[in-house]
Parts: structure tokens; C-alpha cells; sequence
């Protein structure tokens, strides 16, 4: 069904840009041709995306108006009689060359910010080089390791000073999240650390590893049933009920800041980089490391990388409109997210110099030739920049790259079986 999130764009009597939605019909705009211009996603729960709307923008286009107090919108009819789409909708800021910087939510201040809360909070993991690797890539490669971070991602920077910034009340209140991966993990930890209670939404087959070391950094798991109530209205309600703040996994200021720190520390002990490969799935990693690299290391190309299975975020850097890949089939099970956020996407827009894809069985071989000559563990997600690299998916001859190795929560009897197949 990806077809379904496909759109092509062409251009209207007015120079807008128009795309069409090839199941359903409906209408959208991409970003081609205007400048200051806001952008509507249709938050659509049924079909993983839907229209973007222009609501300021050239003749014909009316401007589409707040639904709530809580930012959500409803699109306005278009003037030429088009109903572009009834889905409750959030309004998305898609930067363009004069109004970038400024209006984007985090900047390098945030991230610097975000180091100083998390010094001798969170490891300072280690830059490993190899000459076997240096040969095989001909150019100086620097992993930066957070398969090595607290709870085994670089997740635990953006929880924790996530958690650290909330008001003193709202910490002895709590907050949800919801993941069965490393963010859960690390909100967990966080928790426990500021001893702040912590409560996590998690999916009743949810590997039961993750569920005990979640429960074994002292959270509260709540389970639920695929294919019932959305994690999201789970995770909302709860925080409404017991007066909760949710943390999302990505797409928040303190999150994106956090991670960013990664690509801070990498730089400030590698030195000048002309390349940065970064794993992507939501976005938060990517946007945070792509803020600390064009602030200490300006000249470096930043790549993120996503698995080819669910390539949303590659589709939507290229074509500038937000593309959702629902449930990707992929075994880096950390970038099974359906999109970029509202957040991370213009960050990514603005920061980020490509986007590319691996498949699978590339991620695999990445991942075991970083077990076998690195002895690092890193999990297939915590592969994905690595085996962007690997590929060749940039011309790095005689460069030097860094690559962030973000995870290392492997299950390895599992991995260990898809190898001997
Ligand atoms: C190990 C690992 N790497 C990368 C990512 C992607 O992070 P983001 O959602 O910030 O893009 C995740 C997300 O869970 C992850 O667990």
C-alpha cells in the first residue's frame, strides 16, 4: 500500500504547487514556490497521512482555521470547490530561506544547554576508530558509541533532560510515555534517577526483555491490546486521569536538544568532521545532531538513514511534503515510526544535507562486521548510519566521517538465528 502515500506533484494556474492523492483523491499542497508559508498535516489515526494545506499562501487558497485550544486545525475548503480533507489537522512550519533560523524550536543554545544539564549525568561513551575500517571505507572514520549510554541508547539524553526541565510539581506528578523500545528504557531510568514515577504505555507482545528491563529501572508498565485504543489516546488519557506529562519519544524540544548532545561530544573529540551518518526514525536524533554539527563543524555534510522498508523520511526531505510509511516491515525496530514529527521535520529540512536508505540485509551486514571487528554490540537500528556508510551511499573517499552508532539493545539469540538462515 506505500503507493497510497505517494503524490505527484504539478504545478496550479497560480504557480502553487498541487499534488494528488492517488486513493482517495484528495487534493494537497507541497512546499515549491512560496515563501513563509505554514503547513498542515492531517494527524489522520486510520490511514498513517493525509493532505498538507497550504493556509497562507497565493490566490485561491483559504486560510484554514484552529480547531482547538490545543493546535489542532480543520482545513478549509479551497475556493475552486475542492474539499481538501476533514481530518483534524496540525499546523507544521516548514522553514524557508528568511524566516529559517529564527523560527525553528531548538537551536544549538538549547543543545549546549541540554550537555551542561547532562554532564556527569549521562556517559560520556567513547570515539573508537579502526584502521581495518578506515581501509574499507578509505576515508577516517569515528564511531561515536552510544551503544555504551546509559540504558544502552542515545535515548537517555533526550529523557533525561526532558525529565530535568519539568516544574518541580509536575515532577512529583509523574509522566507517561509510550514505547517498547529504548525510549521507554530511558524515561525509566530518567525517572528513577530524579525520582520522578514514571508510567509506560507499552503493547501486550511487547518483547518481554524490554518490558523487564523497563519494570527493572522501577516504571510503571501499562499494557494494551494492538488494534484497540491507539497508544497516543492510551498515553493521553492517562495524563489527563492522574495529571501526567507525556513525553514523547521524539518530537519535543528537550528530546531533539538532548540527542543533539551526541554529535556535540563527537565533534569536540573527533575535530572537524566533512560527514556525519546518523541513524533516523522519527527524526529527533537526526535534528538534534544536525543542529550541533552546523554549529561546530559547518562544513560537514549530515546524512541520516532509514531502512528502504520505510523510507518516510527519505521521501519527505526530497519532496519537502511529509510522507507517512504506516507499520514498516524492518528489523530496526526503532525507525518502524510512521513519520518525521511536527517538530523534527523542519529541523530536518533546514539542517539535514541528505537523506538516504538501506535495506535490511545491508543493516545486518553492517551490524555483524561492527560485531566481528569492532567487538561492539550495536542493535540493527544503531546500525543504520554505519550501514549507510558501508553502502557507499555518499563519495567519502579521503574524508573525515563520523558515524553514530546509537544503540546497542540487541537481542541476540534472535540475531544469531537470522544470521545462521
Ligand atoms: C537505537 C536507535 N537508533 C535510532 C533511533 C531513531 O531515533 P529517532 O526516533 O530520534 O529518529 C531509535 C529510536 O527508537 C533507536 O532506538
Amino acid at each position: 500500500m506505500r503507493d497510497a502515500n505517494c503524490f505527484s506533484p504539478r504545478q496550479g494556474p497560480s504557480g502553487e504547487w498541487w499534488s494528488v492523492r492517488p486513493t482517495t483523491g484528495h487534493r494537497i499542497f507541497d512546499s515549491a514556490g512560496a515563501t513563509g508559508v505554514n503547513y498542515l498535516t492531517a494527524d489522520d489515526r486510520d490511514e498513517s497521512l493525509a493532505a498538507c494545506a497550504m493556509v497562507r499562501g497565493g490566490p485561491g487558497h483559504r486560510r484554514a482555521r484552529p480547531a482547538s485550544a490545543r493546535g489542532d486545525w480543520h482545513v478549509a475548503r479551497h475556493e475552486d470547490g475542492c474539499l481538501i480533507d476533514h481530518h483534524r489537522c496540525q499546523a507544521v512550519q516548514i522553514p524557508t530561506q528568511e524566516n529559517a533560523a529564527q523560527t525553528l524550536p531548538v537551536t544549538y543554545d538549547d543543545v549546549a544547554s541540554a550537555a551542561r544539564m547532562l554532564a556527569g549525568r549521562c556517559h560520556r561513551t567513547p570515539v573508537i576508530t579502526s584502521h581495518t575500517m578506515d581501509e574499507r571505507c578509505g576515508a577516517r572514520v569515528f564511531f561515536k558509541c552510544e551503544n555504551l549510554q546509559r540504558a544502552g541508547a542515545f535515548k537517555f539524553r533526550g529523557a533525561y533532560n526532558a525529565l530535568m526541565r519539568l516544574p518541580a510539581e509536575q515532577k512529583r506528578r509523574g509522566v507517561v510515555a509510550y514505547s517498547s523500545g529504548n525510549h521507554a528504557q530511558a524515561v525509566a531510568l530518567a525517572g528513577q534517577l530524579l525520582r520522578i514515577p514514571a508510567l509506560i504505555v507499552m503493547p501486550r507482545d511487547a518483547p518481554p526483555v524490554k518490558a523487564e528491563a523497563t519494570r527493572g529501572y522501577g516504571a510503571e508498565i501499562l499494557f494494551y491490546e494492538r488494534g484497540g485504543e491507539s497508544r497516543e489516546a492510551i498515553a493521553e488519557r492517562l495524563a489527563e486521569e492522574r495529571g501526567l506529562a507525556v513525553i514523547p519519544s521524539f518530537d519535543h524540544p528537550h528530546i531533539v536538544a538532548g540527542q543533539g548532545t551526541a554529535a556535540k561530544e563527537l565533534i569536540e573529540e573527533a575535530g572537524p568532521l566533512d560527514f556525519l551518518f546518523v541513524p533516523c526514525g522519527g527524526g529527533g536524533l537526526l535534528s538534534g545532531s544536525a543542529i550541533a554539527t552546523r554549529r561546530l563543524a559547518p562544513d560537514a555534510k549530515v546524512i541520516g538513514v532509514e531502512p528502504a522498508a520505510g523510507d518516510d523520511a527519505t521521501r519527505s526531505f526530497h519532496t519537502r511534503v511529509l510522507h507517512a510509511v504506516k507499520d514498516p516491515d524492518t528489523i530496526a525496530d526503532g525507525a518502524r515510526t510512521s513519520s518525521l514529527g511536527r517538530i523534527t521535520f523542519p529541523l530536518v529540512l533546514q539542517y539535514v544535507n541528505d537523506m538516504v536508505t538501506v535495506t535490511d540485509q545491508e543493516l545486518l551486514s553492517a551490524m555483524f562486521y561492527i560485531w566481528e571487528r569492532l567487538k561492539l554490540v550495536v542493535e540493527p537500528t544503531g546500525a543504520l548510519g554505519a550501514a549507510g556508510l558501508f553502502e557507499r551511499k555518499a563519495d567519502v573517499r579521503g574524508a573525515r566521517v563520523g558515524v553514530i552508532l546509537s544503540g546497542g539493545n540487541a537481542d541476540l539469540r534472535q540475531l544469531a538465528r537470522i544470521e545462521r538462515q
